[in-house]
């Protein structure tokens, strides 16, 4: 399983889809820079996302706060004083590590996003450095990058690159529902950037310092909070599902009361079984009316929602999907990777390494590929391209074999490819290639935008 690991990396780096960030000046450990086609499929993410929270609902509405905010803010919310986790430092090798991800350390919780399957209880902790068994005390890290805004270093200008975009839809809570004459229940979406201080990232794009989450707060009335989280948390496991990321690989597990971040009532995550373990994917939170009850008291503005039917003032509650774009990401790779046996033109069968992503995440909807790279076949190819790259992400591609063009488009999850041959130019058909079934069908060029329309987003 681990392989599969290290075939993908190789795989998004080779193909340009993720790669090491800074490179040419050594990388900096744990940043990820998304080439052309990880840009498309990142991109595809957030717009599936989007689509399903917001277009397609009438009580969610779309949000994009500053990443930096008040100070203050993360002060109420708590994350100035407890957003941290237990860093401990092998007395040896002076390696640092995080207390909860050596196994056998038994370590406080730090409220947010935890990998159990890494922590057994029954195991002596050891240095995965040196293997020392002897560690400095665990001392509490905040996570929270500081920086300073304008030109003065001092306390009084420090800001937070934002840990979590959620607090945006808190402190805009009131300004989005007043302008908008919303009515509970309803949500904030917000697609967005947010950095952790992580003491060890690693295992590629799981984990990382700077990452995209896709959060919404659901506010809804307070006794009502249980019954929608029952429902987000089968709503978001269905959106995996229905993105085509095989449902054994999924799993929902509720977090312990002991395990539960200090600002939820229950939590549950949506785990995906990766080659390192099972680990979360998203969480669904109860957040209860925390966040707004700590922006009340704090802001000293009155946050409450006036229900007009029932003429009653209260602190909504919120049920919150927090999920992660690049996880996201690293799970619709590592879901959609296989490596086949196919038939050759010449009878036998060849390896051929191919991305099932489903057809709305693909990078490339449709390639299009002339079978030589001869003058009389491009204006044809070109003109079929043009008619195409308007309704779908495209490319054209001329280089190499077909056999080789059709490798290159499977091991990127294109779903079709368009052949223009030397007959095209007198029947004025096509062949089309479909990825999975690797069946090929003629069909005119007039009924090739149709044909395809029926079968992509
Ligand atoms: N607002 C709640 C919150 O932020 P979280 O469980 O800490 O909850 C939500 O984060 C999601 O964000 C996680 O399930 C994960 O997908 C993603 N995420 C969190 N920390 C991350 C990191 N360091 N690198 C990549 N993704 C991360």
């Amino acid at each position: 399983m681990a392989d599969l690991m290290d075939a993908l990396t190789s795989l998004a780096k080779r193909r340009g889809i993720v790669f090491p960030s800074s490179e040419i000046y050594g990388g900096l450990r744990s940043s990820w820079d998304y080439g052309p086609l990880g840009v498309e499929l990142k991109r595809n993410i957030r717009n599936a996302w989007w689509r399903t929270m917001v277009q397609l609902r009438d009580d969610i509405v779309g949000l994009e706060a500053a990443i930096m905010m008040s100070p203050r803010v993360w002060e109420a919310s708590g994350h100035v004083a407890g957003f941290s986790d237990p860093l401990v430092e092998c007395v040896n090798c002076h390696q640092r590590f995080r207390a909860d991800h050596l196994p056998g350390f038994h370590a406080p919780q730090s409220g947010h996003e935890e990998d159990q399957s890494t922590v057994d209880m029954a195991t002596k902790p050891r240095c995965p450095s040196c293997g020392n068994d002897r560690f400095t005390e665990p001392r509490s890290f905040n996570l929270m990058f500081k920086t300073y805004m304008g030109p003065v270093e001092e306390d009084a200008a420090t800001v937070y690159l934002r840990p979590e975009t959620a607090q945006g839809m808190f402190v805009d809570f009131q300004v989005v529902q007043q302008t908008n004459r919303l009515k509970i229940p309803f949500g904030i979406a917000q697609i967005g950037k947010s950095f952790r201080n992580e003491i060890t990232p690693g295992n590629f794009i799981f984990r990382t310092r700077e990452f995209e989450q896709m959060e919404m707060e659901y506010f809804v009335e307070p006794g009502a909070d249980e019954e929608w989280f029952e429902y987000w948390v089968n709503q978001r496991l269905q959106w995996y599902v229905d993105l085509g990321v095989r449902k054994d690989n999924l799993r929902l597990r509720p977090h312990d009361p002991d395990e539960l971040a200090h600002y939820a009532k229950a939590a549950t995550d949506i785990e995906y079984e990766f080659p390192f373990g099972w680990s979360e994917l998203e969480g669904i939170a109860n957040r209860t009316d925390f966040d707004l009850r700590q922006h009340q008291q704090f802001s000293g503005q009155d946050l409450s929602y006036y229900d007009q039917e029932n003429d009653r003032r209260y602190l909504p509650y919120v049920v919150e999907p927090a999920a992660g774009v690049d996880r996201a990401l690293l799970v619709f790779l590592l879901d959609a990777y296989r490596v086949e046996e196919a038939p050759t033109g010449s009878g036998g069968t060849e390896k051929r390494t191919v991305l099932a992503l489903h057809r709305e995440l693909a990078p490339i909807k449709v390639a299009v590929l002339p079978l030589s790279r001869q003058e009389s076949l491009v204006p044809e190819a070109r003109r079929v391209h043009d008619l195409l790259r308007g309704k779908w992400m495209t490319k054209y591609d001329d280089a190499g074999s077909i056999g080789r063009r059709y490798r290159r488009q499977d091991e990127v999850g294109t779903p079709y490819c368009v052949t223009v041959d030397f007959d095209t130019l007198t029947d004025r058909q096509v062949t089309v290639r479909d990825r999975d079934q690797m069946t090929q069908d003629r069909l005119p060029i007039d009924s090739l935008v149709g044909y395809l329309r029926e079968r992509l987003p």
